[in-house]
């Protein structure tokens, strides 16, 4: 397991999603209410950055044909995606937000 840091707290406000560019990829961060979740930021309907997004509780709907994914699980809520985010661990550390994007936290299937 390897977390690194790619956030800090002060940089994503109450019920907003920050796009940050890694080596596997760019990843949202959303922020629930004080609590932190990475997705993959690539809608995985078509090639659009989640970041764009909506989130509303634990629900981010992507912009561009309005699919909802589950933050926490990455699973699809409403089509017409298919395909569920890769979603990452997060750990708080002090005021970092640190993500493990080695690890594949979820394997989710489709809701
Ligand atoms: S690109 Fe996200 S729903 Fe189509």
């Amino acid at each position: 397991v390897a977390f690194q840091t790619l956030a800090t707290r002060d940089q994503i406000g109450a019920e907003e999603v920050l796009r940050v560019e890694t080596e596997v990829g760019p990843i949202a961060i959303c922020n629930v209410e004080g609590d932190y979740y990475a997705i993959s930021d690539t809608c995985t309907h078509e090639d659009w950055p989640m970041s764009d997004g909506w989130l509303e509780g634990h629900v981010l709907e992507c912009t561009l044909h309005s699919a909802k994914f589950d933050v926490r699980t990455g699973c699809v809520l409403s089509p017409p995606a298919s395909c569920p985010l890769q979603t990452y661990p997060v750990q708080v550390v002090g005021d970092d937000i640190q993500v493990d994007i080695s690890a594949a936290a979820s394997k989710a299937g489709v809701a």
